[in-house]
């Protein structure tokens, strides 16, 4: 396995990474009444250890009442969970590590909690959980403008707290791409449209308000998806020219990468190129890109969930991918949750050292 390529640093806006790879954010529900604990801390740190260039947190939720759908998921707002914030950045720091929080609002996305509801409504563009499930009511001009400030206030609390940048998860059919879906955005005022980048305008004014919170020189990453949890099988953009509207509207409201979410990197978005999806938007955006999807693994994360083991694999492609100039940055989920010395193991070349991937460890916080 050369494994070159993922080892050469890499700078956004100034922000130096020694490496090419960045932990992929991921829920991991060990943060009880939404405040991240000591031990999350640690797991966070041990990536850093780990040399991971950048860590990307599990999605943390905005100010808004029902931003999140779980309790054990960490806060992005109030005194204590900003508190404990703060000592995983500075544990991360002290590691010699670089981090971003990912900000997240699921929108009208069930509580997985079966005994627990969020202290409000589920905010939604159209009061639909999917294509034709009613679920929630449709939030109103003040519930759209509230959503966007608590966006911008996180990100700016991001910053002040010592973060190295920002990641709004725009991906996954959570609320920002319920808005870019149209099936779960039926508005018709100037967060609808028939058009995808109109529909793109909710995801625009939180990176203009976020990048007002934040200042011109403070990476704003953006995570976005073609497929949805609902529907895997959705794409926004049929076509390259589909995709640079899009994605064009996100870089012109102030996004600098665009973290390009796919289960398997090497599937190629459009017939007639083996470009993935990070491949096409940094072809038609010139920013840098993030790929992302089943990296040194045989089986995606989907599959994942439901209980499979996947084996570790070849890096062969995706270095190839990299060294191209196709994208920037690979994403890592699972492997690093497995062993948070994979970078080090895959820079050392101790390839027989790397395991499959076992659901079990999603049970722990190692
Ligand atoms: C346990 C787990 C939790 C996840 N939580 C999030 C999340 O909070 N935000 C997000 O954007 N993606 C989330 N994902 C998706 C991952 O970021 C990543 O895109 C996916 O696992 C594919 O990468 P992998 O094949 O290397 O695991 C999660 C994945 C897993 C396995």
């Amino acid at each position: 396995m050369a494994a070159d390529a993922l080892f050469k640093p890499f700078n956004v806006k100034g922000l130096h990474l020694k490496n090419r790879i960045v932990m992929a954010p991921m829920t991991r529900s060990f943060s009880p009444g939404g405040v991240a604990t000591e031990d999350v801390a640690q797991y966070y740190r041990r990536r850093a250890e780990g040399e991971v260039g950048l860590i990307v947190s599990e999605g943390t939720g905005v100010d808004r009442p029902a931003s999140l759908n779980d309790p054990k998921v960490p806060r992005f707002h109030g005194e204590a969970e900003l508190a404990a914030w703060k000592r995983v950045i500075d544990e991360v720091h002290a590691a010699g590590g670089v981090m971003a929080p990912q900000l997240w609002h699921v929108g009208a996305v069930r509580s997985r909690e079966a005994e627990w509801t969020p202290p409000g409504p589920y905010d939604s563009p159209s009061g639909l959980s999917r294509p034709e499930k009613k679920f929630g009511e449709a939030m109103s001009d003040a519930d759209v403008a509230d959503a966007i400030r608590a966006f911008a206030e996180a990100a700016g609390n991001a910053k002040r707290l010592g973060f190295d940048a920002v990641e709004l998860h725009g991906a996954h059919g959570y609320l920002i791409d319920q808005f870019f879906w149209d099936g779960t955005n039926h508005r018709e005022d100037a967060y609808g449209s028939k058009a995808l980048p109109g529909r793109a305008r909710f995801a625009g004014d939180i990176l203009r308000a976020v990048r007002q919170a934040v200042g011109p020189d403070y990476p704003v990453i953006i995570r976005i998806s073609q497929w949805k949890q609902q529907d895997y099988d959705v794409k926004l953009a049929e076509t390259p020219k589909a995709l640079e509207t899009w994605l064009g509207a996100l870089v012109d409201a102030g996004a600098d990468v665009l973290h390009c979410s796919q289960r398997r990197f090497w599937e190629p978005e459009f017939e007639g190129s083996d470009l993935n999806f990070a491949g096409w938007a940094k072809k038609l955006t010139g920013v840098p890109t993030i790929t992302v999807g089943s990296v040194g693994l045989s089986g995606d994360f989907i599959a994942g969930f439901s209980g499979e083991s996947a084996q570790p694999a070849s890096l062969e492609e995706l270095e190839r991918r990299l060294d191209r100039g196709d994208f920037d940055l690979v994403a890592v989920g699972r492997a690093l949750l497995q062993d948070p010395q994979w970078a080090v193991k895959v820079r050392e070349g101790r390839t027989s050292e790397l395991a499959a991937f076992e659901r079990s460890v999603m049970a722990t916080l190692y």
